[in-house]
């Protein structure tokens, strides 16, 4: 751990000082300050020093109202700011129209390379082709965006790794015998990563669901399509149609609810709930929890939000996967220096997205449980342990 633990840091010094050489070397650098102010409530400004027209990365993340894209705020925040570049995150809000116009705010300042982690991977084609037409390069953060060739390049976590773990992590720890209950979620179908979270789970899922191990307990159309080892984009919508969140913590309790109202007693006792990230996994387990006829539930999650770590420690949410966000926005910075340099950034995989094949660059993920809790988030850094109470 300690060897990964260097590796990642000196990674991190190698990206501040790549930055920081090229900041000095051409650009007009007005500050990187990380004095973040809200400009409103949709807005934070990371500190363009006061000189609105000249920012040189525009980052734009989907909403505040999830702790996970906080966590890459944070990150950039500190990776630029630190190294004296110019930036600005804005905030979307859960809307493609706010995200639209926090894209022509940041080409009308002048950026050079866009950041963007879509709210709506279709919807925000129109925004980067706007970015484009003004001479600027494109990042996809985290979810692609599709339909347009106006990407240059996607920086992300393996999220079919994360669908899979999440998956495995239910077979291993499932009741024995058949016929185990199995409730499945999934995130926004507006967002790629829904259908590529899901498909990795259904890869591992599947044929325990074909054989008679597990019984979907909440979902018509997964039943239907169970005995299918690989499912087509549409088939994965038809399901993602049933049993999305949104991402949202209230639609993923409300369907918690209704799900387990409609249940019968053969779907209750020891169940397994394939939830698709830490907000969601938090109200589902809510739900869950406070069911008398519910005996155990194993459920999953994704992003190690610091909520849900305290409630991995507390025995609530089983288990989550940590996606660090300190390599994807490392690694997005490194790819707008070299952008910013002249340079090709490196890439490593790509991605289609219906238009074209993005050049990517993928970043493992880590299983996170209360055995590895310590480990993982606060002996890497990621977290302190002062901010969670009943860690061994
Ligand atoms: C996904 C992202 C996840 C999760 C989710 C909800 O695209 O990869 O980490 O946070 O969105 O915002």
């Amino acid at each position: 751990m300690k060897k990964k633990l260097l590796s990642l840091l000196l990674a991190t010094i190698m990206v501040v000082g790549l930055v920081t050489g090229c900041g000095n070397g051409g650009e007009d650098v007005a500050s990187g300050g990380s004095g973040a102010s809200n400009i409103d409530s949709n807005v934070t400004d990371s500190g363009d020093g006061g000189n609105s027209g000249d920012v040189q990365v525009g980052i734009v993340l989907p909403t505040k109202d999830e702790p996970r894209w906080l966590q890459d705020q944070k990150q950039f925040e500190t990776i630029l700011g630190d190294a004296g570049f110019t930036n600005q995150v804005l905030f979307s809000q859960g809307s493609s129209a706010t995200e639209k116009t926090n894209v022509e705010t940041l080409i009308s300042k002048g950026i050079k390379v866009l950041i963007i982690c879509a709210q709506d991977g279709a919807a925000a084609s129109a925004a980067v082709e706007e970015a484009r037409d003004a001479g600027v390069k494109v990042i996809a953060y985290d979810r692609l965006i599709t339909g347009t060739d106006a990407v240059d390049y996607y920086v992300t976590f393996d999220s079919f790794a994360v669908g899979a773990a999440q998956g495995q992590y239910l077979i291993d720890n499932a009741p024995s015998g058949s016929n185990v209950p199995l409730y499945l979620y999934a995130g926004a179908a507006t967002d790629n990563n829904a259908f590529i979270f899901f498909e990795g789970a259904w890869s591992v899922l599947q044929p325990k669901i074909a054989d008679g191990t597990f019984k979907i307990a909440n979902s018509s159309e997964a039943e239907a399509l169970k005995d299918k080892a690989e499912l087509s984009r549409e088939e994965i919508g038809t399901i993602i149609g049933q049993v999305t969140t949104d991402w949202d913590f209230n639609v993923a309790k409300s369907k918690a609810e209704a799900h387990l109202t409609a249940a019968s007693a053969d779907v209750k006792g020891d169940v397994l709930v394939l939830a698709p990230n830490d907000g969601t996994s938090r109200s589902i387990a809510d739900v869950f929890a406070t069911d008398k006829d519910i005996t155990k539930y194993v459920i999953t999650g994704q992003d190690s939000e610091m909520a849900s770590v305290q409630y991995i420690i507390d025995g609530k949410q089983s288990m989550t996967v940590f996606k660090d966000t300190r390599t994807l926005a490392a690694d997005s910075v490194a790819m707008a220096v070299d952008i910013l340099d002249g340079k090709e950034p490196a890439t490593d995989s790509s991605y289609n997205n219906e238009k074209i094949d993005v050049p990517a660059k993928q970043t493992a993920i880590v299983v996170v449980t209360k055995d590895n809790v310590k480990e993982a988030l606060i002996d890497s850094g990621y977290y302190e342990a002062s901010e969670f109470t009943g860690l061994e």
